[in-house]
């Protein structure tokens, strides 16, 4: 049976002058926000911090990215905000009790726990934990600026996951739009991040039914 696929748009994109109104014009049609958290040393920029982000008001569920190097601090720290998930990287936490840890922190403070992988990274590299996550964030770029290219081999690793884990909660960021967004789908994601397709487009009504009509 398909797993419904949900549509989470970046904010990455938006124009942070009116990130009020650029959040009211995706509302009625998303079902999860993105919140890309970047250190400036995980990747070489910086994005959201937590005073921003706590200025933010939305009735959409807020999916937490941690781009950063430590991610168990910040974890704590978007906790307050009630988020529905929060993702943090294997690369930034190598030992498997640390990301176990991680994940049960994160659970604990009334979020889903998930896991992101790079394109360079292997699935096996998350094998000790990939059974114990909610969610599997497959990065379709390398992280840190919106409107990129798409990477299309990481999707091998989706398959792979997906073959492993009917139910797990796959989700793709990087370069989606109508046209690679089937392609994620037939992989096996079921949870898609698109932030320059959605903010660039004037019809942001327009733009996300696109990509739900795609899949
Ligand atoms: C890391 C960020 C971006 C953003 C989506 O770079 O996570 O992937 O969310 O960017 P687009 O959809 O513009 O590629």
């Amino acid at each position: 049976m398909a797993l419904p696929v949900l549509i989470a748009p970046s904010i990455l994109s938006a124009d942070m002058k009116r990130l009020s109104e650029e959040i009211r014009s995706i509302e009625p049609f998303a079902d999860w926000l993105q919140i890309d958290v970047m250190d400036g040393r995980f990747v070489p920029n910086t994005a959201f911090p937590l005073a921003q982000v706590q200025t933010i008001r939305t009735t959409l569920p807020l999916d937490i990215h941690l781009m950063v190097e430590q991610p168990a601090e910040y974890a704590r720290e978007f906790l307050s905000l009630h988020p529905k998930n929060v993702t943090f990287h294997a690369e930034a936490v190598q030992k498997t009790d640390d990301r176990r840890a991680l994940l049960q922190a994160i659970r604990k403070g009334g979020a889903t726990a998930g896991i992101a992988i790079n394109p360079p990274t292997s699935l096996s590299d998350i094998a000790d934990v990939l059974g114990e996550v909610d969610l599997l964030l497959v990065m379709s770029v390398n992280p840190g600026f919106g409107g990129q290219a798409f990477i299309a081999d990481v999707l091998s690793k989706v398959k792979e996951a997906r073959t492993q884990f009917p139910q797990l909660m796959i989700q793709m960021d990087g370069g989606i739009d109508a046209t690679t967004a089937p392609l994620c789908v037939s992989a096996g994601a079921n949870n898609l991040v698109a932030g320059s397709f959605i903010f660039r487009a004037a019809d942001r009504a327009k733009a996300i039914a696109s990509l739900r009509s795609s899949i």
